[in-house]
């Protein structure tokens, strides 16, 4: 996560793909956001900051979240990794490389995540996404 002022130009390296109020997330525990342009994306708490990835496995290409709604939307029972319900895929949630499952070594799209806040406004987080060449 880095700081930078709010009214940071959109630049031709990546383009802002979704703000939200700063949630207050434990540790370990995750949400499901939607991008402005609809897609599925997750942000994951961790001790040093959120973390955030497109919702779409590597693997087969499918929504990772669970409808189990009675624990964590992405994470396991023990809140230390993502997990891909579809086929138990395991994802590190730093840099959301597969560490066990069917696509080990492969990486969930990672989502720049940036602080904003001043004075006059509660804290927000800017999400980025690099831009693909054309
Ligand atoms: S689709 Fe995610 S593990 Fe198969």
């Amino acid at each position: 996560m880095s700081e930078r002022p709010p009214t940071l130009p959109q630049g031709p390296s990546s383009r802002l793909c979704l703000r939200l109020p700063l949630p207050s997330l434990p540790i370990g525990r995750s949400m499901a956001l939607t991008l402005d342009d609809g897609r599925p994306a997750l942000l994951v708490m961790q001790p040093d900051g959120p973390r955030a990835f497109l919702d779409r496995c590597p693997h087969q290409g499918s929504r990772m979240l669970t409808e189990d709604e009675t624990g964590d939307p992405y994470m396991d029972a023990t809140g230390g990794l993502i997990l891909c319900h579809h086929h138990q895929a395991c994802f590190e949630p730093h840099h959301g490389t597969c560490i066990s499952g069917p696509c080990v070594g492969q990486r969930l799209t990672t989502l720049d995540v940036e602080r904003v806040h001043n004075d006059a406004s509660p804290a927000q987080l800017l999400l980025w996404e690099a831009a693909v060449e054309k």
